[in-house]
């Protein structure tokens, strides 16, 4: 992560662009067949492409990866004026207050957030102040008492100590964005409450801002920073609809559209079909997940549909008509994704799978902070080297099943800012690890 210097500077930027109960859906009163096109059909549909359709599948996969944030995102208008308002009062305003977000996980706080703070960093740049700024995503953090230290580290301060004078300093406004704080809940909170009463010490410069995923969290705690008279301000992110879903889909989709190269053919009365999707393939992802209003469950559906349209197609061939997922296919992949228990997940994964997952658990467990993919991957590999029985798999398929793993939401792979390197992703584990234990132990890795 880059740090800039400078007396002006904004002087860290976030650390990541991190990156989970579903509804039963309703089956859709739709003849899956029939929208399935034949090959005849997609043949006079499609004219010969530039890019191969298998590229054209890859970089589909890319633009629905959980780190590929588009330069805008599409909608959350009031949430934007909101957190505009906040800033321009606050950090421009150099008048110290709080901010309070919660919204169930995948509803773009964290994305809209820096998206906002890296379109005003330049403005930051020329106010006659220095914004100081740190985002701290609060999964990292083992302890919730090692706040201090990580925020100390992050301002270049010799220890916590020093902490709350850095929040009096003159000419300086600290900006601390604080994500994911559902992991700082301890008994008492206390950590909690202390960030948030440094917000209104007498003096205090400070502009805080806390993201929450849980909404139980906000039910607890918010009262009682009320009652404490730390109450900050309160933005909450509803679980986004079906529509805002498709639209969301549908921008991705259009990405893969190139000036001079269509990703699909234009017709003859000018118009042109979405590319890669049927349009009632989106609207079924989109229905699917609305339930959850989880926009990463919605994207992490495509992309594994897109997947399976790719495993066709590598049988075909050169095959030069660019296929289309199909209702069939975001079926399949919405069952495989939301219909099983994490017991049954890990159940159905491959060997190779479950010890790469086991590898992630090992890890995890001998608290092994920001653990990367590379990590990850220089110890599976130690591990394979141990047990000379179990072989090992090529980095391109390492990738995959890590891949997998996030998609079928048994780890989470969070990006830092500006990074969209897998390597370098930052992996979590998404469920508990006697999950893992029970089915991995049980049974023979099979
Ligand atoms: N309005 C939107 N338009 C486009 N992409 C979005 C939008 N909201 C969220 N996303 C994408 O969905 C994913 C999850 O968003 P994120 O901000 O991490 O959710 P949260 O922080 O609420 O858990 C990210 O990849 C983000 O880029
Ligand atoms: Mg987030």
């Amino acid at each position: 992560m880059k740090t800039r210097s400078g007396k002006r500077a904004l002087e860290e930027v976030p650390l990541s662009r991190l990156d989970t109960n579903q509804s039963t859906p309703k089956k859709p009163k739709i003849s899956i067949d029939h929208l399935t096109p034949t090959k005849k059909e997609l043949k006079s549909q499609n004219e010969t492409p530039k890019r191969t359709p298998l590229k054209i599948l890859q970089e589909a996969k890319a633009a629905f990866r959980r780190c590929a944030t588009p330069k805008k995102l599409i909608g959350r208008e009031s949430e934007r004026q909101k957190l505009n308002c906040f800033i321009d009062e606050h950090v421009t305003g150099q008048k110290s207050g709080s901010l309070y977000i919660s919204g169930c996980p995948g509803t773009g706080k964290t994305a809209l957030l820096n998206e906002i703070l890296q379109q005003r960093e330049k403005a930051f740049r020329e106010l006659p102040f220095t914004v100081k700024y740190a985002f701290i995503n609060c999964m990292n953090i083992t302890d919730a008492k090692n706040i201090y230290s990580t925020l100390a580290d992050k301002w270049k301060l010799s220890g916590s100590a020093s902490l709350t004078k850095e929040l009096v300093k003159s000419r300086v406004v600290p900006l601390l964005v604080l994500d994911e704080i559902d992991n700082l809940i301890t008994r008492d909170q206390d950590e909690l409450y202390t960030l948030f009463e440094w917000a209104k010490m007498p003096n205090s410069r400070l502009v805080m801002i806390g993201i929450a995923n849980a909404l139980d969290l906000t039910s607890r705690f918010l009262p009682r920073l009320q009652s404490k008279n730390y109450e900050p301000e309160y933005l909450s992110f509803n679980p986004y609809q079906i529509k805002e879903i498709a639209a969301i889909i549908k921008d991705r989709l259009m990405t893969l559209d190139e000036p001079d190269e269509p990703a699909s053919p234009i017709k003859p009365n000018g118009k042109q079909d979405l590319p890669i999707m049927q349009p009632m393939a989106v609207e079924l992802a989109a229905r699917k997940l609305a339930g959850t209003g989880d926009l990463r469950k919605a994207l992490d559906v495509c992309r594994m549909a897109i997947q399976m349209v790719e495993n066709e197609e590598k049988s075909q061939e050169n095959s030069l008509i660019i296929p289309k997922v199909t209702v069939k296919h975001v079926l399949s992949a919405a069952s495989s994704m939301l219909g099983a228990s994490s017991n049954s997940r890990i159940d159905k994964l491959q060997m190779q799978s479950k010890l790469v997952l086991s590898t992630v658990y090992l890890m995890i467990k001998t608290k092994q902070k920001d653990l990367s993919v590379r990590k990850v991957e220089e110890s599976y590999r130690t591990i394979c080297s141990y047990q000379s029985q179990v072989g090992r798999v090529e980095k391109s398929e390492f990738n995959d099943i890590i891949t997998q793993l996030d998609t079928l939401g048994l780890i989470t792979l969070g990006y830092k800012r500006g990074q969209t390197q897998l390597s370098e992703a930052v992996v979590g584990l998404n469920i508990q690890p006697d999950e893992i234990v029970n089915a991995v132990s049980k049974k023979k890795l099979s």
